[in-house]
């Protein structure tokens, strides 16, 4: 049975070659998330008892591969072999959508009369968003959320040498690859001060910046969704917000707080969230997750302070409205969180594992 790996159909929707995915999940696994242009045929019972007409009624686009997705990498492999036998080339995704949370695409932030080159490195399903910035020999690396060699390799196809290292706060939803990363390449690791992290750091605090020949960050202490959290601007003009701010919505401050914690969170969240208002409404942000699969299009998800404050209601709340609204609309908390606190906290990643501790979609968020 032939299969395709993730990193193979990866570059294949990255650089446009001619594939139909179809996935056959159930429909709530498949509400859940799923790989941004696939097709979907509730398929996945009548694979399950062998029904040989599982996928009789689809319609496919002809003359170009099929990638068949279930969960795992099980049930796709019947579904490809029936395509198969109807004349279709079809392979099955290995590993499934466990496999391919790990899967990615980057597209180019635009920067105006710069010299310096921004990249979002995105991973499409668990909607984690790092960032590679890099000019001239060297670059850094903002919120590292896939494994180390991507990073790398992306430095090495523009000639960079990763130099530093930064994380916006201590992350909940996804394993840091941010510690390796620095290992691996012998950067500086930068994270936000706080006494959280059991491992070497340099501590960024508010106001400290890391200067380079073309780029100047700055540390922005915005204490809320974590009371580390910390954005950091670059050449005054792009703001990484971690999961601070996003283009439609506000970090959530709640996870390992009680509810009092929560509300003294929230209002020190409203105070930096002002904050970052207060900067020219032309900066533009660049968030830390977001919480649908990032298609490949190379459109970043980013967003100016102006249309931010468009767009999200909440910001325009006063303070006692504001705390009001927040506490009401905290979402679901985001399965294992707890676990993958811990591992960052160690600056470890788990021996096995990794796509299970990290599932489920993203849910740093209120909007
Ligand atoms: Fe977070």
């Amino acid at each position: 049975m032939e299969t395709i790996d993730v990193e193979t159909l990866r570059t294949w929707l990255e650089e446009g070659q001619p594939v139909t995915v179809l996935d056959i999940r159930p429909m709530h696994e498949r509400m859940e998330w799923a790989i941004p242009g696939s097709f979907h045929i509730d398929a996945y019972d009548a694979l399950q008892t062998n029904d040989p007409q599982a996928l009789a009624g689809v319609k496919l686009p002809g003359d170009i591969p099929v990638v068949t997705v279930c969960g795992a990498g099980k049930t796709s492999v019947a579904a490809a072999q029936q395509l198969q036998t109807r004349g279709i080339q079809a392979l099955s995704l290995e590993g499934g959508m466990k496999a391919w949370s790990l899967a990615w695409n980057v597209a180019e932030v635009p920067v105006a009369n710069d010299t310096v080159h921004v990249f979002q490195v995105r991973r499409t399903g668990k909607g984690c968003l790092s960032y590679l910035l890099g000019a001239k020999d060297e670059a850094l690396v903002i919120d590292a959320s896939l494994d180390p060699q991507v990073y790398l390799d992306l430095a090495s196809m523009y000639g960079w040498q990763i130099n530093s290292v930064f994380d916006t706060h201590i992350h909940a939803d996804h394993l840091s690859r941010s510690r390796q990363l620095a290992e691996r390449s012998g950067a500086i690791l930068f994270l936000p001060e706080q006494q959280r992290v059991s491992f070497p750091f340099t501590a960024m605090r508010d106001g400290d910046t890391l200067t380079t020949p073309t780029m100047l960050l700055t540390a922005l202490h915005t204490p809320g969704h974590t009371m580390e959290s910390t954005c950091y601007l670059l050449n005054n003009h792009l703001l990484f917000t971690g999961d601070t701010l996003f283009p439609t919505g506000i970090g959530r401050p709640d996870l390992e707080a009680d509810e009092q914690q929560a509300r003294l969170r929230a209002s020190a969240l409203y105070h930096s969230l002002h904050k970052l208002l207060a900067l020219p409404s032309d900066t533009l942000v660049l968030p830390g997750h977001t919480s649908t699969p990032v298609p490949f299009d190379g459109i970043p998800i980013a967003a100016t302070l102006a249309q931010i404050v468009e767009e999200v209601g909440i910001l325009h709340a006063p303070r006692e409205a504001f705390l009001e609204q927040i506490m009401m609309r905290l979402p679901q908390t985001p399965p294992n969180y707890r676990q993958v606190v811990t591992f960052n906290e160690m600056g470890l990643l788990p021996e096995s594992g990794v796509t299970d501790l990290e599932a489920g979609a993203n849910r740093c968020a209120i909007s």
